[in-house]
């Protein structure tokens, strides 16, 4: 019998349990241990929570979980960095292996709580923690623990990727869909993190981690997220093939000089020939490239109370057949390495702007492209007058092929200055055929 305390009963907890009751069978004929949720800790005991677990097994007191020595195994759902941090410390300095869904916190204090289980010797799991109930951290720390890993990009954020995909199959209204998705039990306390895109950041930051062996943090990750994507970038994405995703990227550069990595969050658009662009709803998908083993895709339910229920079960699992053991899994140390600046990056973009829809507009603005070196690859004018409108107003739309960042800031800055040019609306980044 392995006692289970329990941190959290919400989305996540209240499916975990659930989901024991419907495997422990099939655990104990497997393993031949049987799980026991023997305490939770929530912040509300006088909630009524419909999933059949007597009331005197409910405390407000998380500590008293985390440090009960009649617990043997510590799973960690209710989020947030305080108290969760001090709560999964408390719990492996007891030598209790733990179990996390909890990316914000790993991605901000993940080497602190890694040498914390190592100096325990038992397990900290958190396969939950990014793309839902994808099996991913497993497979990218066990079997590719030797791949030399050059880039993972992916959909790990399953409430923006049902926005992206509501607003462009069902022509949603953006408010309309993120409740749809808050009802759904995808986003995340405040959804800020969502669509702001801090919850993708923190997941890339703890895949960077993993795939490189390097020191990352939120803090190292640029990040970008979707709430400023608009109908006419959709529909331009539409008429041009293109999906437009919120991708999470982390990416390792080596030369002479040494390795550099670049970790990032932004909306892309995404050929529909890309693998990833048929990525749909609260679905994630995370595509790997490896110098040996070439590309890797791995697809699944990136949120949801079920799917994530399904990945801290199987971490539960395996950390409990450690325990019988006497093993456990560790990451080794992390190095710190030195983050690539975007400026230096290369990548195409989409650009739109509002200019004066008269002669010699288009000769000046193509011009302040050419003077810094970055090509054109596409374009497309739309008058937003009719014919006997006086504001004489026009949209252009752009492509440009891969150029660094620095130049692609120079042009717009020297646009935004030209008296033709009205306002600079969406870029956005392009995956191109270089990127994959
Ligand atoms: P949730 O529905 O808000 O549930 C949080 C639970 O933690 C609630 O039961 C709450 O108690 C309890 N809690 C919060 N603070 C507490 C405290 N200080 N002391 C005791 N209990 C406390 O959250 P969730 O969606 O299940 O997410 C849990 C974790 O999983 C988060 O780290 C999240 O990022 C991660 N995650 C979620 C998903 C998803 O799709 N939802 C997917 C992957 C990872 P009350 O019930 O009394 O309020
Ligand atoms: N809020 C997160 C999402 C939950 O929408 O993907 C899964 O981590």
């Amino acid at each position: 019998m392995i006692r289970v305390g329990l941190l959290g009963c919400g989305t996540v907890g209240a499916s975990l349990v659930a989901l024991i009751d419907r495997q422990n069978a099939t655990i104990q004929a497997r393993t031949g241990l049987s799980l026991e949720i023997s305490r939770i800790a929530v912040r509300d005991v006088s909630r009524a929570r419909p999933i059949g677990i007597d009331s005197a097994a409910f405390t407000s007191d998380a500590m008293a979980v985390a440090t009960d020595p009649n617990i043997d195994v510590v799973v960690e759902v209710m989020g947030g960095i305080s108290p969760a941090r001090e709560l999964i410390l408390a719990a492996l300095a007891a030598g209790k292996p733990v179990i996390t869904a909890n990316k914000a916190l790993l991605a901000a204090h993940g080497s602190e709580l890694f040498a914390a289980a190592e100096a325990a010797g038992v397990d900290l799991l958190f396969e939950a923690s990014v793309a839902g109930g994808i099996p991913f951290i497993r497979p990218l720390r066990e079997s590719l623990l030797a791949e030399p890993v050059v880039r993972v990009m992916g959909i790990m954020n399953g409430t923006t990727n049902y926005i992206l995909t509501r607003m462009t199959e069902g022509g949603a209204d953006y408010s309309e869909a993120l409740a749809e998705a808050q009802a759904l039990g995808y986003a995340e306390a405040d959804p800020t993190a969502d669509v702001e895109g801090h919850d993708a950041a923190a997941k890339i930051a703890i895949v960077a981690s993993i795939a490189f062996g390097a020191e990352v943090t939120s803090s190292d990750v640029e990040c970008e997220g979707i709430s400023k994507v608009t109908a006419d970038d959709i529909a331009f994405a539409k008429r041009h093939g293109f999906a437009i995703k919120l991708l999470a990227i982390a990416e390792r550069f080596s030369d002479s000089n040494g390795d550099e990595l670049s970790a990032r969050v932004n909306p892309c658009l995404v050929p529909n020939s890309h693998p990833l662009a048929a990525v749909r709803d609260s679905f994630n998908a995370v595509f790997v490239q490896g110098e040996a083993v070439g590309d890797l895709m791995f697809y699944g339910r990136g949120a949801g109370g079920d799917p994530t229920a399904s990945a801290v079960l199987g971490d539960l699992v395996d950390a409990a057949v450690n325990l019988q053991s006497g093993a456990h899994a560790s990451l080794g140390a992390f190095v710190p390495m030195a983050i690539r600046p975007s400026d230096q990056l290369a990548a195409a973009w989409y650009l739109s702007l509002r200019v004066d829809d008269r002669s010699g507009v288009l000769a000046s603005i193509a011009g302040v492209f050419g003077e810094h070196g970055v090509s054109i690859d596409s374009m497309e004018q739309h008058s937003l007058s009719g014919p006997d409108d006086a504001a004489n107003e026009a949209r252009i739309d752009l492509i440009i092929h891969p150029a660094l960042q620095s130049d692609v800031r120079a042009t717009l800055d020297a646009l935004g200055v030209l008296d033709s040019v009205r306002s600079i609306g969406s870029t956005i980044r392009v995956l191109v055929e270089a990127d994959r």
